[in-house]
């Protein structure tokens, strides 16, 4: 570094904590050095973010939220969104970067959270950072379920009517919150504005802070790993874990990797089928909104359909509430147990390497679950399919609610001293 740039670097440091935060965050932060193909998704999904909020930012050049109809009689939403897919130069891609980077999003936070499933980086010391994790993901259901409203299409109108009526099975507050949400009797106008302002402003003002937290939190507690071995506890005479390497230049490296190939299965989809056969953007949403003419089939998009499933299970009343209200509950549950994992899981080791017979299988039931889950919730219900997906969602729920049983119950092998690293 010549004299100058030193000089300046020094005037910076003096002022604010640059040389500091880079050393804490990168050249001098310690990760383990085996971390595998689990761990490339966070990163990833930062970068997703990044991508959705500078497509988003040009969305919002010439989107306009108006459900009011043009002189050609189609609601000027819906004509903006056509206008920048045929009239604004690269509007196209900015729009498709955008629409296939929202599944995008849920494809990479789904392998994230897996990754945390399979090596238990939800065990202490890390549950705060698994709490902002399902937060982030509560937050970014909303985000998406906001933003599937602007194009104004019919699956944009008739997914909102459906989900925010079944906040009016809520006991006493139902009717007056659903009220609240829509800012009308029905999907309106109101409704549209005030989704376009929490998806452009306040919901992402929310995610960003979180995402910030969720970071915070692993730098202060440091890196699980396909071990499951703590690093911080084997440390050489300067105090650095014997395990670990720095982030930069080695993972920030690696993660160069992870984003190239990234990049390459998400241009395939957005250049070649944007759409994603139907369920990135469904055939309906070419439609523009009518409130005069339901669809004859509403699903959501494919990332909210295992919950979706979850709700459409629930078919019986209960203590006088009807069967919409305990649907509504246990969709909710389905998502928010998910934040009790620290607790619920009580192995004596962390990774799957050294779990037992009994949680893998646990392990693999619940994925398979989930997995017929999600792909009922996109289809219409008949009597053998709501059975299924009863089954389904009892099979999720027992994954949660028994593990403090069969976690201890499993026979694990000995978790090794230092990590495996070939
Ligand atoms: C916008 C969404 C998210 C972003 C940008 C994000 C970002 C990150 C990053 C950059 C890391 C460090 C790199 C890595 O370990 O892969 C990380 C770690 C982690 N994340 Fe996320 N994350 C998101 C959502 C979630 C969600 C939804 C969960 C779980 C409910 C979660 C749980 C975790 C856990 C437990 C770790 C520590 C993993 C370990 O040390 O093994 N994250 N996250």
């Amino acid at each position: 570094m010549t004299t100058k740039s030193q000089a300046l670097l020094n005037w910076i440091d003096e002022r604010f904590p640059l040389t500091s935060s880079i050393k804490g965050h990168l050249t001098e932060y310690y990760a383990p050095k085996n971390f595998n193909f689990w761990y490339f998704f966070g990163s990833l999904a930062l970068m997703v973010l990044v991508i959705q909020i500078l497509t988003g930012i040009f969305l919002v050049m010439h989107y306009k939220p108006d459900a009011s109809l043009n002189a050609s009689g189609v609601p000027v939403a819906f004509a903006s969104v056509e206008y920048i897919m045929r009239e604004v130069p690269g509007g196209w891609l900015i729009r498709y970067l955008h629409s296939t980077g929202a599944s995008a999003f849920f494809v990479v936070v789904y392998l994230h959270m897996f990754r945390g499933l399979l090596y238990g980086s939800y065990r202490k010391p890390r549950e705060l950072i698994w709490i902002f994790g399902t937060l982030i993901f509560l937050v970014l259901m909303a985000e998406a379920f906001m933003g599937y409203l602007l194009p104004w299409g019919q699956m944009s109108f008739w997914g909102a009517q459906v989900i925010v009526n079944l906040f009016s099975a809520i006991p006493i507050i139902g009717p007056d919150l659903s009220l609240v949400i829509r800012g009308d009797y029905v999907v309106s106008d109101a409704t549209l504005n005030r989704f376009f302002s929490f998806h452009v402003i306040a919901v992402p003002l929310v995610l960003i802070g979180l995402v910030a937290a969720h970071i915070i939190a692993l730098h202060e507690v440091g890196s699980n790993n396909p071990d499951g071995v703590e690093i911080k506890k084997r440390k050489d005479a300067s105090g650095k874990p014997l395990d670990g390497i720095p982030f930069h230049p080695y993972y920030t490296v690696k993660d160069i990797v992870g984003v190239v190939a990234f990049l390459f299965f998400f241009s395939a989809v957005v250049f070649f089928a944007p759409e994603g056969g139907g369920y990135f953007l469904e055939f309906n949403n070419f439609l523009p909104a009518d409130p005069l003419t339901t669809p004859p089939h509403i699903a959501p998009v494919w990332y909210f359909t295992p919950f979706y499933s979850v709700l459409r299970a629930v078919t019986y009343p209960l203590f006088g509430l009807d069967a919409k209200f305990w649907g509504v509950v246990a969709m909710g549950a389905s998502v928010v147990i998910i934040a009790f994992l620290p607790w619920l899981d009580r192995s004596p080791v962390k990774s799957i390497r050294y779990k037992g017979p009994i949680f893998k299988t646990a392990l693999v039931i619940f994925v398979i679950s989930f997995f017929i889950l999600g792909y009922l919730g996109v289809l219409p219900p008949t009597p053998g399919r709501t059975l299924v997906s009863q089954i389904c969602s009892v099979l999720y729920f027992a994954f949660f609610l028994l593990m403090p049983w069969y976690s201890k119950l499993d026979k694990c092998k000995a978790e090794p001293e230092r990590v495996n690293f070939k």
